[in-house]
């Protein structure tokens, strides 16, 4: 860019030989700076105030301030200061500090779990917050600026597509190969249609390559109600991400998203618009984990649990084990169909591919970038699929309850399996899953 306009500047110079010529072509010049210059100057000043403005508004004053190795900044808000309750349905609403109870579970499969690696916050090393105050991500200016619009800061881009759904999405009535604007969702997931109070499952922890600016990967649950055709889906959704776009890094972190009218005017990312109510001053949500699994060498995996509080309608998440692991929760006052039950439950990968029809397929990695059916030690995986019952308590999901769908298997595809089928004594329900994107031999 630097290059080419020398060369431009070298060649006006040289070929305007007479005076007047140079003289009239400085003053268009002059005019055409401007004409072009105010308005410019004007909406980038404008921009800066935009941001703060915003910055303003998302990162509320924390009364400890933690500067962790990865670059983060975690501030510790007072519990009742927290950007959720500028919710407008929040307006009345009485934060709770726990739940009315903890989903009861089978007391061997929680021993099972604690004895393998555990991935935690990289924060921890720098600092911790007190009691009574939460522990949030700062949004940095840098952040909201790679942002394509600050209306899409920090929220999944409209699923909706005009074209019509293939096969795939109106057999199960599943909203999956919707196309973003111009984008394609690609997901290799497990799901099973059930009226249910919750889930859980515990999630291997990757950094997967993103091959665009704008691209990520990431690995989820979702529990749903609603219409996957209409303008009506309830989603709630938990796991970790890699998203340049959004943390400006290629760390795995934890994450939160939620809407009540599929995707398109509420919900967000985290806490980057009012809503989820966080009680944790341990867990910090966009925060990176670490350490991530190597293929061939250790894995590290986390668990997640999301699930109704009985008495009060809210959907809690915990990470890790126990009740030290709670995380905050999603206030009923939010949700339509949630506010009962949900019908649907997903575990898997999604990546988002921004390459335009015709041309190569991403080579963003799903999981840990290789196959399902290279297994443990090398694919990622979703193991002790578990879903929470009305009684508010957790069972192992059978394997035939759980169907399995990728919209391009050569892309990135998913397995299933139980317990030791595969030599994994105590997993359950569970399943491998990903890919490496475009390869030639199947995802051109
Ligand atoms: C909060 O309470 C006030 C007073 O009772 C009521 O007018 C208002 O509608 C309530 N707001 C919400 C969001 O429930
Ligand atoms: C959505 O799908 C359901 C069930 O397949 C159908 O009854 C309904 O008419 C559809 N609604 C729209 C808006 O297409």
């Amino acid at each position: 860019m630097a290059k080419r306009r020398r060369r431009w500047r070298r060649q006006r110079c040289c070929s305007s030989d007479p005076p007047l010529a140079v003289a009239a072509a400085a003053l268009l010049l002059l005019l055409l700076v401007v004409v072009t210059a105010a308005p410019v100057v004007d909406a980038a000043a404008a921009g800066r105030h935009v941001v703060q403005r915003h910055l303003d508004r998302i990162n509320k004053p924390g009364v400890r301030s933690i500067h962790s190795a990865d670059g983060d900044i975690i501030d510790c808000v007072p519990r009742h200061k927290q950007r959720a309750l500028d919710h407008p349905l929040l307006a009345n609403h009485t934060v709770q500090t726990q739940p009315s109870q903890m989903p009861a579970s089978a007391s061997l499969l929680d021993r099972r779990q604690q004895l393998s690696r555990r991935a935690w916050q990289t924060w921890h090393h720098s600092g911790h917050c007190p009691r009574g105050t939460v522990a949030v991500r700062r949004t940095a200016a840098s952040d909201v600026q790679r942002a394509r619009s600050l209306a899409l800061f920090g929220r999944k881009k409209q699923m909706r597509s005009p074209l019509p759904a293939p096969d795939v999405v109106t057999g199960n009535g599943h909203e999956l190969t919707m196309h973003a604007i111009g984008n394609l969702r690609q997901h290799a997931i497990a799901y099973t249609a059930a009226e249910v109070y919750g889930a859980r499952a515990t999630i291997s922890v990757w950094a997967p390559e993103i091959d665009e600016a704008n691209g990520f990967s990431l690995s989820q649950l979702w529990i749903l109600s609603g219409s996957f055709n209409g303008s009506d889906l309830n989603s709630i959704e938990a796991g970790w991400q890699v998203s340049p776009e959004l943390y400006g890094d290629n760390r795995p972190r934890l994450f939160t998203y939620w809407t009540s009218d599929a995707y398109e005017a509420t919900g967000c990312y985290n806490a980057l618009c009012p809503g989820f109510v966080q009680t944790s001053s341990r867990i910090a949500i966009g925060a990176s984990i670490s350490p991530v699994s190597s293929v061939g060498g250790p894995q590290y995996d986390m668990t997640l649990l999301v699930w109704k509080d009985p008495k009060l309608g809210n959907w809690w998440l915990s990470y890790g084990d126990g009740a030290g692991g709670l995380v905050g929760y999603w206030p009923a006052e939010l949700f339509t169909h949630l506010s009962d039950h949900a019908t649907m439950v997903e575990w898997g990968g999604e990546v988002v591919n921004t390459h335009p029809p015709g041309s190569a397929h991403t080579a963003t990695q799903m999981g840990s970038g290789h196959f399902a059916a290279e297994g443990f030690g090398r694919a990622a995986y979703f193991r002790n699929l578990e879903t929470v019952d009305a009684d508010n308590s957790l069972a192992a999901v059978p394997l035939d309850a759980i169907q399995t769908m990728a919209e391009d298997a050569g892309c990135y595809d998913i397995r299933k399996a139980y317990d030791d089928d595969d030599g994994r004594g105590g997993w359950g329900a569970h399943f491998y899953y990903g890919g490496p994107g475009h390869n030639t031999a199947s995802c051109p």
